[in-house]
Formats: C-alpha cells, structure tokens, sequence
C-alpha cells in the first residue's frame, strides 16, 4: 500500500489528520522536529485509532533524512503542515519565519520532485488574504499579506503553483484554513500551546480550568452586532477530513487549486465566550481590553467552490467545537504534560 507522509504530524491540526487517515485506511508516516508538539501524541493517536504512525524525528529542512524518509517508503502523498504559525512571532523574528517555512518547504518540494512523488495538500491560511476589503472571503481575491506569517504562507503557495506550471505531474491543493478550534471527541488529543495562547479559544479553555483568571475581550466597539471580533470557527475533526478529501482530488485532477476551509458563518468573540460557559458550567471572567493591532473586525470564508469541488463541507457547529474543546481541556489541564 502506498504511503501518506504527514509533516508536522504530532501538531495540533496534524494529530487529527493522521487519526483520519489511519481510521480511512490509509498507511500514514509522520516527520516532525518536535519544535512545537510532544511525541505522546503518538500515544494518544495509538489509543484511538489501535495504530502507531511510523515516526521521524526531524526537520523538513534536512534533506538527507527527506531523501532517505522517500526512498524508504512509496509516498503517494504528501500532507504539510510543519510550520511555525505564531503571528507576532514572525513579526519579530521574521528570518525564522521565511526560513522554516519557507526555504523548509522548498528542501521538502525539492525531495518530492527527485523521488518522483509529486501529490501535496499545503496548509496554508486564511492570512493570505490580507485585509481585502470585503467580509466574505472566496479563493480569487487578491493575496495581500499583512504580516510575515502570513507573507511566508503566499510565497509557498506561490513556489507550489510555479513548480505545478513547470511540470505537469504535480497536483496540489493549497488548502486555506479560517479559524481551527475544537478537539478530537475521544479528548486524548487536541490543542496544546505552549506558554500563555495568542489565540481565543484555547486562551478561554485556559480561563475555564483555572489556569488564567480571565480573558481580554481585544475591543468591543467594532462594526460587529456585538461589537467584538467576528471570525468563521472551523471545527478541527472537519478540518480533517477535508484533507481526505482534498486527497482524493489529487488522484483525479492535476493542476494547482486553492481551497478555502471554514464554515461560511462568522462568530463574535462574545459567542464563542457565551458557548464555552455554557458547555463547560464555568463563568469564564471577561475584561474588555483595546483592539490588538492588526486585528480585523470581521471576516469569513466563502466555502462555496469547496464544496462543489472538493464536495466538502463543515458539519460541526459552535456548540460541537466548545464541547470538545472543553473535553480535551478538562481532561488534559497541562496538555500533553497532565
Ligand atoms: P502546530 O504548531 O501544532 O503544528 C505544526 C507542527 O510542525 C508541530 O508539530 C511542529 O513541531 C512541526 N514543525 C515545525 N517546524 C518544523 C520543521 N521544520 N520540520 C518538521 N516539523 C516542524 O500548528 P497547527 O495549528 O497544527 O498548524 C498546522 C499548519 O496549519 C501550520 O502550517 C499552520 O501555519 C497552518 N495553519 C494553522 C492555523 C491555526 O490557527 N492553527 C490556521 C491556518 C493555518
Ligand atoms: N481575541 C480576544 N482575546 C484573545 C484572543 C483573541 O478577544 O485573548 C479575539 C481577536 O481579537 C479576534 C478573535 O478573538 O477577534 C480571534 O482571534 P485569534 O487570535 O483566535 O485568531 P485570528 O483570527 O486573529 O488569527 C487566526 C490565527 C492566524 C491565522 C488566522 C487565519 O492566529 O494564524 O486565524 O484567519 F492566520
């Protein structure tokens, strides 16, 4: 049976993906550094689906280890998510950034092209599009990055279609994710940032178990119906198995294409708060703090050519992601270190 490589496989959004594939049936190898993830998530992903994935320590930069990692295995395709993804990191240290991203990927392109395997699913982001204009977002719109993060996420989607016009074998999907929340139901695996989380969900999952004693709502006099934030949630478990099908379409369809991933409906950030006390029966203290700069008031994908394309849509709702958020918190109050 041929093989999926997953990089960056014991991430947050990885450790989903890996489980869905291996429950598809699907023999899956994982290369990760560890820079951001813990090796027990090939415990928890052993747990769940009776299966440990094969196991690389290591980083998409090294390619003595790609070209031995591809020489060993028949990989059909490649699923990539290594990557650092933290926004204001990459504002300040943006050579990291441009360099693990990437001339990463371009190490890890440069192994496929050689061993002829020439299938790849990119995680790329809803950042690409920068500040558009509009609230609805659809995969034509002009790519204006605002931030290094979310520049080194163009530039590789943009090296994937110069490589896919330079040779007609490969097929790519950039697939570009809006907000990923939630956890696996089981709870054994889920989001696990390391120090205090820039990100609201698991900031409120951390305000919930007691870590943090409560959230800074970043503004609430924005153009919105409640004034907060608004940002299309996407459930990771659908997530997921977009990939699946994002997959399949690469067997069928060569050429380079852009996916959006996300629900097509935004929440406030007083929502999401609202859900998570109402799934979790804490109160979740709230502080109304000053705009975060950069900060858009609102936006969301227009998941339209997905579905007709992809035939993928999200099923998990707000109350799906808060509950299984919740679960994985509740039951793993220090992540991976509980
Ligand atoms: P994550 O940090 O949990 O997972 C990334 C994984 O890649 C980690 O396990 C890390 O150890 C590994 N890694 C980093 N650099 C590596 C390298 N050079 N070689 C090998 N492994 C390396 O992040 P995530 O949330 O699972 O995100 C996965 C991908 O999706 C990233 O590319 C990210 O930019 C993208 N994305 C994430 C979000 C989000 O909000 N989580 C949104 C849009 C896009
Ligand atoms: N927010 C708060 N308090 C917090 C954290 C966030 O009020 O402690 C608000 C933000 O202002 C925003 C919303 O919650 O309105 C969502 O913020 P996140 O930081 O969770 O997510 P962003 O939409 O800012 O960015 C995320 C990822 C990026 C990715 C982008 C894609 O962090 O990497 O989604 O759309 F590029």
């Amino acid at each position: 049976m041929n093989s999926i490589l997953v990089t960056g496989g014991t991430g947050y959004i990885g450790s989903h993906t890996v489980v869905a594939f291996q429950q598809a049936g699907f023999d899956v190898i994982v290369l990760d550094d560890l820079s951001n993830s813990s090796e027990q998530v090939l415990d928890r992903i052993e747990r769940i689906t009776g299966t440990r994935p094969r196991f690389y320590l290591g980083s998409i930069a090294n390619q003595a280890l790609l070209n031995s990692v591809f020489a060993s295995h028949p990989i059909d395709t490649v699923i990539h998510f290594a990557g650092f993804k933290a926004v204001g990191e990459s504002v300040q240290h943006p050579l990291r950034y441009y360099q693990n991203n990437v001339a990463g990927s371009m190490v890890l392109f440069d192994a496929m092209q050689k061993a002829g395997s020439k299938k790849l699913v990119f995680s790329s982001s809803a950042t690409v599009y920068g500040d558009p204009g509009v609230i609805a977002y659809t995969e034509d719109l002009p790519l204006r990055p605002v931030n290094p993060y979310g520049q080194s996420k163009r530039m590789v989607e943009d090296i994937a279609r110069d490589l896919q016009a330079s040779d007609s074998d490969w097929s790519v999907a950039l697939l570009r994710y809006f907000n990923p929340v939630g956890a696996h139901p089981s709870g054994l695996i889920g989001e696990d940032p390391r120090g205090i989380p820039n990100n609201l969900m698991p900031y409120i999952a951390k305000v919930a178990v007691g870590e943090l004693s409560e959230l800074n709502v970043f503004g609430d006099d924005y153009t919105t119906p409640d004034g907060t934030g608004v940002r299309d949630y996407i459930h990771v478990q659908d997530l997921a198995r977009g990939h699946l099908d994002a997959c399949r379409y690469l067997n069928e369809h060569k050429g380079c294409t852009a996916f959006n991933l996300g629900t097509g409906r935004g929440y406030s950030v007083m929502e999401a708060v609202d859900a998570f006390r109402k799934a979790s029966g804490q109160p979740i203290p709230v502080r109304i703090s000053p705009r975060r700069a950069g900060d858009l008031p609102e936006y969301y994908a227009v998941p339209d050519f997905t579905r007709k394309e992809l035939g993928w849509k999200a099923e998990l709702n707000l109350d799906d992601m808060v509950r299984d958020h919740w679960n994985w918190q509740k039951n793993n109050p220090k992540g991976y270190d509980s």
